[in-house]
């Protein structure tokens, strides 16, 4: 039955990954990234398997853009019946040094940023009568708060709090909210943490990548598909009676 999803933050690393798996669940997608380059390329490539695809640019802070984006999704693909809030950013540094301008730009994007897109997405579907699913990315980070990781941690946890009040307020419009929780994925998102930690710490660079991978009990890093693959399930009717919940999918590191 699929229908139509959009994804922010698509147009790289885990986004992208999220949005080529739900157009292969034949979902056709709403991609929404800062710059146009990436999602261009991504709705792109969707468009060469037979899915309709429109690329979006717009910074997920900015509650008008967000709006306007959901706007733009039900006026050009005829609907949205999936909203994946994903787009997310690091900051690595120790509680001490966290400056208030550091924390008001992740908290922003981190949180803010998933909160407009439960606002905008939720008065869409309650607007057209759809029973609608909306998906926001936690991390473990948002189960634990890590070392060097505190401010990025507070806003992962932040996201879990905002998916079960919404969970609840939502419900009787039969609109559900869910987080997925990833691990160690190896996208660019790693690479900055990783450099970072290097600068920071004087670890070597891939140390600490290698560090946190080293604590895997499955034993490898997590690949955007193994997100997507749950982020899916989510997205799709299998979870129809899960609602409020943060579940971690990280190859098995973080135990609640
Ligand atoms: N990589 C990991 O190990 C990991 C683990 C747990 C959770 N996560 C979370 O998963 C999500 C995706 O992570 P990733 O590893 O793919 O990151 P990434 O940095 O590789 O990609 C993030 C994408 O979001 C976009 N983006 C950033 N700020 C934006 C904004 N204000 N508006 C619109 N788009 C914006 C970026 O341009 C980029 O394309 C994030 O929320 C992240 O916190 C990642």
């Amino acid at each position: 039955m699929a229908g139509i999803a959009l994804v922010t933050g698509a147009g790289r690393g885990i986004g992208a990954g999220i949005a080529r798996r739900l157009a292969a669940d034949g979902f056709d997608l709403a991609l929404v990234d800062l710059t146009p380059d990436g999602v261009e390329a991504v709705a792109e490539e969707l468009r060469s398997t037979g899915r309709r695809a429109a690329a979006f640019t717009a910074d997920v802070s900015d509650r008008d853009a967000v709006f306007g984006v959901v706007s733009s999704c039900v006026e050009e693909l005829g609907g949205l019946d999936v909203m994946v809030n994903n787009a997310g950013v690091a900051l690595v540094g120790p509680v001490s040094d966290v400056t208030p301008e550091e924390l008001r730009r992740l908290f922003s994007v981190n949180v803010d940023g998933v909160l407009w897109g439960i606002q905008a997405a939720a008065a869409s579907f309650i607007d057209r009568g759809v029973r609608g699913k909306i998906v926001n990315a936690s991390s473990i980070a948002g189960h634990e708060g890590f070392a060097m990781l505190g401010a990025y941690s507070a806003t992962k946890f932040a996201v879990r709090a905002f998916t079960q009040a919404a969970a609840k307020e939502y419900a009787t419009h039969g609109i559900t909210v869910n987080a997925y929780c990833p691990g160690v994925v190896g996208t660019d998102m790693w690479v900055e943490i990783d450099q970072r930690f290097a600068d920071l710490t004087g670890a070597a660079v891939g140390e600490t990548y290698e560090k946190f991978v080293g604590g895997i009990a499955l034993g490898r890093a997590q690949t955007p598909e193994d997100v997507a693959a749950f982020v899916s399930h989510l997205a799709g009717p299998d979870s129809d009676y899960m609602t409020g919940q943060a579940v971690l999918i990280d190859g098995g590191l973080v135990y609640r």
